[in-house]
């Protein structure tokens, strides 16, 4: 069995197929990095025209590679269905990734599987091969999201703690940019601080104090700014504000999580989105989960932005389970939530 994935939710087109017996055996993402850095941030309506050209060209590949027939009602026997991204994202990015799905599952007659693209990064370390390891305290740390999840088992997730404000990918890359990094940012500033000097700077952890599960970033954010508008702006200072705000950003995470664990009594944690890539927080993460007799899980580096590798893998489980509609439906929800039935 082998299930199309299409993610377009934001900024980063990208098609995938999952194989039942062989895994993932195609994956392509173009980003849209050079797009988007005039404006120090996505821009939707550019995002959505990207889309078009460059899923279109990854479609193309994928049909020549797989030599899939794609003549009307004809289906060649080589998909079994399409999963595209149905939220949450950019509207009209959604829309380009619905609507191209579609449009193939009408014409190779196979049906369409709508997935959430949360569900897709919370469920990205299965692509390594590591199966179920429910129950876990996610922490899905993004570009749009910072939340505490309660990951019971497959599809049954309670959201514990959200951002009040300011997700932590944003606020990484808007730091970035103030040090005159560019955009997408977060990596970059992650770089920078190891060259960093410890104790030059602190910043506050905010809302550790509070026994909530929530977050709040704006008040950093500014912080953080006066700082940088004050300071000598040599490459040196640079690196010690960008280690000192990602240790900030860091311990407030894994504070927030310790928390969780005690609330909730869970043991493992999975942290997934783009963050997750960051070697300070995957560290910090994995000594405290030790230090639960926990297990940590983190996918691979490559699979923690967006990807339709996971949308092609949490499709191929949605059909296994027979959580799919016949007929093809164009169905986009840019606010879903993780917990949203779909
Ligand atoms: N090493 C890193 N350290 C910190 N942040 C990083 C790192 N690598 C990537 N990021 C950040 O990850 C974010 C992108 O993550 P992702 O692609 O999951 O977000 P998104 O898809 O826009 O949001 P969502 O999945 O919530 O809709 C960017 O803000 C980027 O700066
Ligand atoms: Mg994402």
């Amino acid at each position: 069995m082998k299930i199309l994935g299409i993610e377009t939710s934001c900024d980063d087109t990208s098609v995938a197929i999952y194989d039942e017996k062989l895994g993932l055996v195609f994956h392509s993402t173009l980003n849209q990095n050079k797009v988007h850095a005039p404006f120090h941030g996505i821009v939707p309506e550019l995002a959505a025209r990207s889309h078009l050209e460059k899923l279109i060209l990854l479609v193309k590949k994928v049909v020549l590679k797989f030599s899939i027939d794609m003549k009307l009602g004809v289906h060649s026997g080589v998909l079994n269905a399409i999963a595209y991204t149905t939220g949450p994202g950019l509207v009209g990015s959604l829309l380009v990734g619905a609507t191209i799905a579609c449009s193939l599952s009408f014409s190779l007659g196979i049906p369409c599987i709508l997935v959430n693209h949360l569900e897709g990064h919370l469920l990205s370390f299965m692509l390594n091969n590591t199966k179920d390891t429910f129950p876990f305290l996610v922490l899905l740390v993004s570009g749009a999201h910072t939340q505490l999840i309660d990951a019971q088992r497959l599809g049954k997730y309670s959201i514990l703690g959200d951002t009040l404000d300011d997700s932590v990918g944003n606020i990484f890359d808007y730091i970035a940019r103030l040090l005159g990094l560019g955009y997408p940012g977060g990596k970059k500033l992650s770089n920078l601080a190891k060259h960093g000097w410890s104790g030059k700077y602190f910043f506050p952890r905010p809302m550790t104090k509070y026994p909530n599960l929530n977050f709040s970033f704006s008040g950093l954010k500014t912080h953080v700014k006066n700082v940088i508008l004050s300071s000598s702006g040599s490459c040196q200072e640079k690196a010690n504000i960008a280690k000192a705000f990602e240790e900030a950003v860091v311990d407030t995470l894994v504070i927030k999580c310790e928390l969780a664990l005690r609330k909730t009594n869970l043991r493992n944690i999975l942290v997934c989105g783009g963050v997750s890539s960051n070697s300070l927080l995957r560290k910090k993460l994995k000594f405290l989960t030790r230090s639960y007799n926990g297990r940590f899980i983190v996918s691979k580096k490559k699979f923690c932005t967006d990807n339709a590798a996971m949308i092609a893998y949490v499709g191929f489980l949605r059909y296994k389970l027979g959580l799919y509609f016949e007929d093809t439906l164009i169905s986009v929800h840019p606010n879903l939530l993780i917990n949203d039935m779909i």
